[in-house]
């Protein structure tokens, strides 16, 4: 295992200083990013670009020092690399051509998946060079539900209702999906790891819209399937989960899918973080509302995020990810705080 301050809290110990990353660090919020998007075009053209997919997954790294590069592309890549339309709208998000049968995608094929998926591995390798050694490079991918929430849906949804409806009405068809998604995305992660990811996190978006069974059937049991697929290979390499919106479920998530450490939005009671810190490592919650107002309420509550969670395993991180609308300067403020923050005594830098 890489010995970075970001995976070592993974495993259970803890670092003198708090770690920070933050959800979409590269993005619009930045110009240095504006700046590549609009010489890459098309934003898938920008994710399959491994030069430019390694600049601005580096452009976050040197203005604000963060623990650890998250390689930049879009969780969309795999059903994209399955065989499926998929097209971004400037100001619209994603846009695919919506599937209900995974006969409507290409007839999986190991080799072809993953050579379409080659441009990420390279900027991987890239990046993985130009990181100095004490940071953490992390891959990360779409879950199965959130996957299979765009890819039936066609788009992003406030509820998903379209796709739960499908899967209640068809759920053997729903299943195959699922467990097409399982596979692809545990091969995908492990050729990340390959290509020289030392942390991988899971993206569950949308597991909130889904019922407590509907939860367990398709967040937690495929998650579970997909770490155990993974540490047969790769028992050593820490992985982190983000169920968002899962409330009192969160807990199961924790016991039952086997993940070293779980992300928490910003609903998540510092209480019940802390509680969790008994079993796994926790990330976040700051609000990305706050980071976008910048100002005191930022900082107190950063301040009060770490002196609750830093004692025990912990990596500071937002609830969800940067708004496109945040001044690069409150994140310059906010990552001064947390690196400045001293464990164990009450910290009046604030
Ligand atoms: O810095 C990082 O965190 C790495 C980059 C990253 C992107 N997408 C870049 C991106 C990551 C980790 C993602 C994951 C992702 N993509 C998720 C899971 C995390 C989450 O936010 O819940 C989801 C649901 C998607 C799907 C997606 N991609 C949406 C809904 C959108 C449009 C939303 C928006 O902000 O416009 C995208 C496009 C996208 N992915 C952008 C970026 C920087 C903006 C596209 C642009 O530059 O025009």
């Amino acid at each position: 295992m890489k010995q970075t301050s970001l995976t070592k809290n993974l495993v259970g110990q803890t670092t003198d200083n708090v770690p920070i990353w933050l959800m979409r660090q590269a993005g619009r919020y930045l110009p240095e990013y504006r700046d590549v998007r609009a010489q890459a075009g098309d934003f898938l053209n920008l994710c399959y670009t491994s030069d430019l997919a390694c600049e601005v997954t580096m452009q976050p790294i040197r203005r604000f020092d963060f623990d650890a590069a998250i390689i930049f592309s879009d969780i969309l890549v795999v059903p994209h690399a399955l065989g499926q339309r998929v097209g971004f709208v400037q100001g619209e998000g994603p846009k695919l051509d919506p599937i209900q049968s995974i006969a409507r995608l290409n007839d999986f094929n190991q080799d072809d998946f993953l050579s379409h998926l080659s441009p990420v591995f390279e900027a991987l390798d890239k990046t993985r060079t130009a990181l100095p050694n004490d940071k953490s490079l992390i891959g990360f991918s779409g879950a199965p539900w959130t996957l299979a929430c765009y890819m039936i849906n066609g788009q992003g949804s406030r509820d998903y209702a379209n796709v739960r409806h499908f899967a209640m009405s068809n759920k053997e068809e729903f299943k195959k999906i699922i467990q097409l998604l399982i596979d692809s995305i545990s091969i995908y992660l492990v050729e990340k790891i390959k290509a020289g990811a030392d942390t991988l996190q899971i993206f569950d978006s949308w597991a909130g819209v889904l019922s407590t069974d509907e939860f367990y059937d398709y967040c937690v049991l495929p998650t579970k399937q997909i770490i155990q697929n993974i540490k047969k290979i790769y028992p050593n390499v820490p992985i982190i989960g983000f169920p968002r919106g899962v409330g009192f479920n969160y807990q199961t998530y924790i016991s039952e899918t086997g993940i070293n450490g779980v992300s928490c939005d910003q609903s998540v009671p510092l209480e019940m973080m802390k509680n969790f810190q008994s079993h796994v490592c926790v990330q976040g919650n700051l609000d990305n509302m706050l980071l976008r107002q910048g100002g005191q309420a930022m900082i107190d509550q950063a301040e009060k995020i770490c002196q609750a969670l830093s004692e025990k395993p912990f990596i500071f991180n937002l609830g969800h990810g940067v708004i496109k609308e945040t001044n690069p300067d409150d994140v310059a403020k906010l990552v001064s705080h947390v690196k400045n923050f001293k464990k164990g005594r009450v910290n009046n830098a604030a």
